[in-house]
């Protein structure tokens, strides 16, 4: 692995992020219009339900009988209210920048209509998904699988920095194993594109998840020009996040043609997890270790996930919590790619209930037993607030999230979350809270 490469891997310390309220603000362009009337359509019938879910079916979406057949499989029973808003449009090839709330199905987005719109080549690589950190590519990329699982002919594979290029390059020279879908994240594709590996000039659509951080980030930005400037003019660009500010929308609309925009209104607390339930407890930093541990005496949950703010953070209460014979693992920048996606696995597989985390696992990370996300640690901002109390309660199911504020600058922090997405959070009652009110 180069120098280069290694700077712009996602660093799991605290990171300095834009911060804005979202606008109401729903723009859209004349290539939209037809597909427009029923996003809003859908929109208005979701109103009212957790998740948005309506009598819409995927059929409707006129998808590959391929397709459908593994939605099928996957148990969705109807599009959420993001898939009903963009996924239409995005048939139509349209540019697409895409705020919705955390869990609530957009990568299906993107997965989905890239699927139907591959004709795949051998040897031409079509389709390319960028995001921020490795084991979020890896998740990706297993959708991918879960959705061409009748497609025989669609190859993808997954390139991320940590492990050795020459794997990466082996599956590039390889006509059996060579992708029509590269799901990866920037530094280790920029090496493979720089070097001649790998060409893009195929790609038909460009896609970045978490595309806020990704171009909040200089190193990974200036990562992400490049490729995008490696690939053809013509080609459609999808972006997403659960949180895109004022300031990041016209960074993001720079790689797009008339894009579809979509946004969650702060104003309409579009954006709050209506099955999460939200507290926080006011302590001192010596008080965490054992308010941490009667938490997770008496509270019930399926998984839970505890954020620190630093990899030695994670490591010490990882190892506190095993010596208290708790099932715990940790996950953050200093382990190796390997160990670190094998402790992901074990993780989502429920080899243990309780995973540490640096902000590697804040974002996209999708593990559906998680119903407890503990702020051992207060994130710095508000958006990082928003995407990890996110990873508990996905698609709309109950959950619990309990922050830790320990200090004025925490004492900020809360508040600019509860301004930020106009909810109260409050106190952690004494006598604590009766677990039907977020389980199950
Ligand atoms: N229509 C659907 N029906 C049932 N489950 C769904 C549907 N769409 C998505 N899901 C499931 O919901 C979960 C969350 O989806 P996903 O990870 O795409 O959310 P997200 O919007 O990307 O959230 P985040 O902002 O946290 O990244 C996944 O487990 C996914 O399989
Ligand atoms: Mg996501």
């Amino acid at each position: 692995m180069s120098a280069e490469e290694d700077l712009i891997d996602y660093s799991d310390e605290e990171l300095e992020t834009t911060k804005a309220p979202a606008s109401t603000a729903a723009a859209t362009n004349g290539a939209a219009k037809k597909g427009d009337v029923a996003a809003t359509k859908a929109a208005d019938k979701a109103k009212g339900s957790y998740v948005g879910v309506s009598s819409t079916s995927f059929r409707d979406f006129l998808l590959k009988a391929e397709l459908i057949r593994a939605i099928t499989d996957c148990g969705f029973e109807h599009p959420s209210e993001v898939q009903q808003q963009c996924i239409p449009q995005a048939l139509l090839n349209v540019d697409v920048l895409c705020q919705a709330k955390s869990g609530l199905g957009k990568t299906a987005v993107f997965v989905l209509t890239t699927l139907h719109q591959l004709e795949p080549v051998p040897g031409e690589c079509s389709v390319l998904v960028m995001c921020h950190t490795r084991e979020l590519a890896y998740q990706i990329r297993n959708e991918y699988a879960r959705f061409s699982k009748y497609l025989p002919d669609v190859k993808t594979a997954v390139f991320y920095g940590g492990v050795h290029i020459s794997k990466d390059i082996e599956v590039l020279k390889n006509k059996e194993t060579f992708p029509n879908i590269i799901v990866g994240t920037p530094g280790r594709l920029n090496a493979l594109v720089r070097d001649k590996h790998l060409s893009l000039r195929n790609i038909k659509a460009f896609v970045l998840d978490e595309c806020d951080k990704m171009l909040d980030q200089i190193d990974m930005r200036r990562d992400v020009q490049e490729i995008f400037r490696a690939t053809p003019t013509e080609k459609q660009v999808m972006m997403f996040s659960a949180t895109l500010s004022k300031e990041i929308r016209p960074i993001c609309k720079k790689f797009m043609r008339n894009p579809l925009e979509i946004y969650a209104d702060a104003d309409d607390t579009r954006l709050t997890l209506h099955g999460l339930l939200q507290y926080y407890i006011k302590l001192s930093e010596a008080e965490k270790n054992r308010k941490l541990n009667s938490l997770l005496d008496t509270l019930e949950f399926n998984q839970v996930i505890i954020f620190v703010k630093s990899t030695k953070r994670a490591t010490e209460l990882d190892k506190l919590l095993r010596e208290c014979n708790f099932p715990s693992l940790a996950v953050h920048s200093d382990l190796t790619q390997e160990e670190r996606i094998k402790r992901f696995k074990e993780f989502k597989e429920f080899g243990k209930r309780i995973c540490v985390a640096t902000d590697i696992f804040g974002r996209g990370i999708d593990v559906e037993r998680i119903n407890l996300a503990i702020n051992y640690d207060l994130p710095i901002d508000a958006d990082s607030y928003l995407h990890r109390v996110g990873r508990a309660g996905r698609f709309g199911t109950k959950g619990l999230s309990i922050s830790f504020v320990a200090s004025e600058e925490d004492e900020k922090v809360l508040s600019e979350v509860e301004k930020r997405f106009d909810a109260k959070v409050p106190e952690y009652p004494k006598e604590g809270i009766d677990s039907s009110t977020y389980m199950g």
